[in-house]
């Protein structure tokens, strides 16, 4: 087969497998944050980080320094975190409140939340004439695009393209099942934001959030561990949810096979499973919680949505049963940061979000055994394409059996569909 050449990364895909440069080359990692992460919507944060006029938080769009900030009349403003005087940083803390406006911390430039010019301090040295023909010298430059879907803000750098919703397509039923999971139709940010730095390309991680194909082997020793837990433990006594958790890794292949796999446009999708409905406290007094609001039949069917790992690429993943977000922030072509949010339910009992906090920390944080499991896996993925053993990464199991839809394609749950459905979109991102 020929060396593809880097200049037109579209050619490193092909239906079954993608070169291993697309992990690996700084220079397609550079292209990627200029094309991916430049022009699609990115995940920027959601509307509850920031509740007050002034508050903000800072994070990343790509390579991008970004400042998410309230305004005063109630919209959010995302700004590039770049001071127009010396370009200075305005803010660098994870997140914080400014009383009446941003101010810059070099030379007291100060700007509404919006970004619009404020007071310069010694104003009269400019030449007037200069700074009135020149507005984009006295202000902090927005994103091009802004927009929320129930709550969640999303921002794009590039002014033309898909409107939001257009470009959720088919993953916008997850998002809403995750809000819909709380009596108001609200969720909040709560609990703090965990952070893991990965050895790995970014796209390692998308790649393994519909692997189903690994938890038996690379999850092998946490879930046995957890069986041998629950077995030394008085006998019946029920499996505790973190045991439940973690020993539900290594089901054995049919289980994975029985999910169902979607792939929506723009590379998005999510892992369906056949709901049954649970019994225990926990679940029963969310259940309450949602019925004396809709009624049973319209409880029942967002409880019987059961959406695993739901993808919004290049954004991260959201977790609809037990509300988290986790947020991919790309920062070298082998490291990766990613942001777990946790999230409370508004109007749902206080056990399902000390539940869902039993999640991130059982799952997702720094201090996760099974997270540990996959962590490892990706740094040898990350060190193993560094070889000149081979040129190309597979993604063939399943290929040619996917069921295409208006939107979409689907597929049997252990197909590696998602992987070639991610890489259609990243090859139409990264054309010129
Ligand atoms: S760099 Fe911001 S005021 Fe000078
Ligand atoms: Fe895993």
């Amino acid at each position: 087969m020929p060396v593809p050449d880097p200049s037109t990364p579209h050619t490193l895909i092909r239906d079954d497998r993608v070169h291993r440069s697309v992990y690996t080359d700084p220079a397609i990692f550079a292209l990627e944050m200029q094309r991916i992460f430049g022009r699609a919507w990115v995940y920027v944060g959601h509307d509850s980080q920031v509740p007050q006029p002034g508050d903000w938080i800072t994070t990343r769009i790509g390579d991008q320094p970004v400042l998410m900030v309230r305004r005063n009349d109630g919209d959010i403003a995302v700004l590039h975190n770049r001071c127009p005087h010396k370009g200075a940083q305005l803010a660098t803390a994870p997140c914080g409140h400014a009383e009446r406006f941003l101010r810059c911390g070099y030379h007291g430039w100060t700007f509404g939340f919006d970004g619009s010019a404020g007071a310069i301090p010694l104003r009269d040295g400019y030449d007037a004439a200069a700074l009135a023909a020149d507005p984009d010298a006295l202000r902090v430059k927005p994103l091009a695009r802004v927009a929320a879907y129930r709550g969640f803000v999303f921002a794009s750098r590039a002014t033309d393209g898909p409107p939001l919703e257009d470009f959720l397509g088919g993953v916008r039923t997850s998002l809403d099942n995750f809000c819909d999971r709380a009596p108001t139709g609200r969720v909040t940010v709560a609990g703090g934001i965990q952070r893991v730095i990965q050895r790995n390309n970014w796209k390692v991680f998308f790649e393994n959030l519909h692997d189903t194909m690994h938890p038996m082997t690379t999850h092998e020793s946490s879930g046995l561990a957890a069986r041998r837990l629950h077995r030394a433990m008085p006998e019946g006594t029920p499996k505790p949810f973190e045991l439940r958790i973690v020993d539900g890794n290594i089901e054995p292949y049919p289980f994975w096979a029985a999910l169902a796999l979607k792939g929506f446009d723009h590379g998005h999708g999510w892992m369906e499973a056949i709901f049954n409905p649970p019994t225990d406290p926990t679940s029963l007094a969310h259940q309450a919680a949602l019925e004396a609001v809709h009624g049973p039949d319209r409880t029942r069917a967002i409880l019987s949505l059961n959406l695993h790992n739901t993808i919004v690429w290049p954004s991260g993943s959201p977790h609809t049963a037990f509300q988290q977000f986790r947020v991919i922030r790309p920062l070298a072509v082998d490291r990766t940061l990613i942001e777990i949010q946790t999230f409370r339910l508004e109007g749902a009992p206080d056990a399902v979000f000390e539940r869902a906090l039993r999640y991130t920390n059982v799952v997702n944080s720094p201090s996760s055994s099974v997270m540990a499991d996959d962590l490892e896996m990706y740094a040898r993925v990350q060190r193993g394409l560094q070889s000149d053993g081979g040129d190309w990464v597979s993604l063939a199991r399943g290929a040619g059996r996917d069921t295409v839809f208006d939107g979409g394609v689907a597929s049997t749950g252990n197909s590696e569909m998602p992987m070639r459905n991610q890489f259609a979109a990243w090859a139409r991102w990264m054309q010129a």
